[in-house]
Parts: C-alpha cells; structure tokens; sequence
C-alpha cells in the first residue's frame, strides 16, 4: 500500500504499534510463565495490564480518527519475540539467568515501543489534542517500565552470579 499523505503515514504507524502490542501482550504472558523473581514477576503483572490499556488508548484514537482498528503485520515485534522466545529456551537449565534473559528482553522491546510513540508524537499534535494525550499516556508507561526493568536488572544479575558461584563451590 502506497503512503502519500501525512495522514496515512499516521495511521500506518498507528496499525504497527497496534499490532506490536497484540505481540507484547501474548509474549509477557508467556515470560510471566517463566519468571521466577518476585520482582520481574510482579513488573510484567503491572505491565501486561498497562498494555492492555494502551490497547484500549490506540482503539480509542482509531474511533477519533474514524478508522475501523487497523493492523498491520509489525516485523520488528515479531523479531524481538521470536529472540525473547529463543532466549527462554536457551536458558531453560538456569532459572536465574532465565530472569536477566527476560529482563533484558522486556527492555529491548521497552525501547522499540518508546521510539515508535516518540514518532507518532511529532505528528499527532497536529492531528487532534486528544490523540496527542492518549498516545503521551502509552509513551509514559513504556518509558517508566523501561526505567523499572533497567533499575531491576543488577539485582536479577547478581543473583544468577551468586548461584553460579554457590554451584561451582558445591560442583
Ligand atoms: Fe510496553
């Protein structure tokens, strides 16, 4: 599909971080499967709620715009899940250091998500105030949970580092 106006550039974006969400959504389900940290657990609990909001906040912009919920196929989402989803396997063995993989994932996809609002708030002040609000609202969250995981992310370490070093004492 040809993009020629500003407008459709909007809504094409509108439809990739629509679809990303869907595909964080799924893929912090099944991290909070394997999480074991109380912490990172109860991070991806208060985040999977925030997401299905910021859902909420894009169909809330799409019924402004008079545009029935668009989505396109977000190759970038499907990226960062397909490496968070092989990331879990490879550390399958090793609870603790499944934690920091997780962590590390939950932050990549963070940063992918905070790009993609900052984008789409260079244009929607000119667009609608309103649609200008929602979307800050979604940016926000994503940039304190960034803030959230990237604060928790010694601390899982240190504890993958202090079980490695127990095991090779007891090895
Ligand atoms: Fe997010």
């Amino acid at each position: 599909m040809s993009i020629e106006t500003m407008g459709e550039k909007f809504t094409h974006d509108l439809a990739d971080i629509f679809d990303a969400e869907h595909q964080f959504l799924e893929a912090q389900n099944e991290m909070l499967a394997h999480a074991t940290s109380e912490a990172l657990r109860t991070m991806l609990m208060e985040h999977i709620a925030q997401t299905r909001e910021q859902i909420d906040n894009i169909r809330l912009v799409y019924a402004m715009l008079g545009v029935t919920n668009l989505r396109t196929d977000c190759k970038a989402a499907a990226g960062l899940v397909a490496e968070g989803q092989l990331l879990l396997h490879e550390t399958a063995t090793a609870p603790a250091l499944r934690d920091c993989a997780i962590a590390d994932a939950v932050a990549k996809v963070e940063h992918y998500e905070i790009a993609s609002y900052r984008n789409l708030l260079k244009a929607a002040p000119e667009i609608d105030a309103e649609i200008a609000r929602l979307l800050r609202r979604n940016l926000e969250q994503e940039e304190e949970t960034a803030n959230k995981i990237e604060e928790s992310q010694p601390s899982l370490l240190n504890r993958a580092l202090s079980i490695q070093r127990a095991a090779q004492y007891t090895s």
